[in-house]
């Protein structure tokens, strides 16, 4: 699958030798962990939706989850595996190419699923957030990180976040944080939601 996002992610590893997200998870998918955990879903197969590289989906993987990551981008499902693969975490983690609004994973297949700083970038949203929802068992966990407006060109705004997720989702949190985007400092909003 050709993507605009393969050629940004080609156009940075022919200026940079390292991996466009970096190597560390985000904050907010480190405390998802751990509030997994609390809920005792040990085992729980979660989703990384729009994983780029693959940060987080090796994270959770370490963590003794089942993680299925999904890019539009095989350039950076290709990275995602080859790290995966030195890891030796390729009985944890699935990484594939495909569209996050219209994905192949049966009804109810997840017990949860993280969406770090990928909605923002996908066309359909409405049709996206009903995948979620569709894939995820019923009372399934979702976290959700998102570049607010302050970012004109890749940003949400919180109204919009909200109108997307209330139909499909209970949301249990909503937190203001910020963090580096562009060169700047700016803010995202985090959300923690339970499949209704
Ligand atoms: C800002 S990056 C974040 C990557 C990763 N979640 C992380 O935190 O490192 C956004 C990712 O969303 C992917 N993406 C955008 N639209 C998508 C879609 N419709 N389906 C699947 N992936 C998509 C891009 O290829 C890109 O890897």
């Amino acid at each position: 699958m050709d993507s605009l996002f393969d050629k940004m992610y080609l156009k940075f590893y022919a200026e940079k030798d390292k991996l466009m997200w970096g190597t560390a998870p985000s904050p907010g998918v480190v405390s998802f962990a751990e509030f997994l955990k609390g809920k005792e879903m040990l085992e729980a197969i979660v989703l990384d939706s729009g994983c780029g590289e693959g940060r987080n989906s090796i994270y959770l993987a370490k963590q003794g989850f089942r993680v299925y990551g999904l890019d539009i981008s095989a350039v950076a499902i290709e990275k995602a595996r080859q790290w995966a693969e030195r890891e030796g975490l390729l009985e944890k983690i699935w990484f594939e190419v495909g569209d996050v609004s219209q994905m192949e994973f049966r009804d109810e297949f997840f017990d949860a699923a993280i969406d770090i700083n990928t909605i923002n970038f996908v066309k359909a949203r409405r049709k996206y957030v009903a995948e979620l929802s569709r894939v995820l068992k019923p009372k399934g966990y979702l976290l959700l990180e998102t570049l607010s407006r302050e970012s004109k060109e890749y940003g949400i705004s919180k109204d919009e976040l909200e109108w997307l997720i209330t139909p499909f989702f209970e949301i249990l949190e909503m937190k203001e944080f910020h963090a580096p985007w562009g060169g700047q400092n700016l803010l995202h909003y985090r959300i923690l939601a339970q499949n209704r």
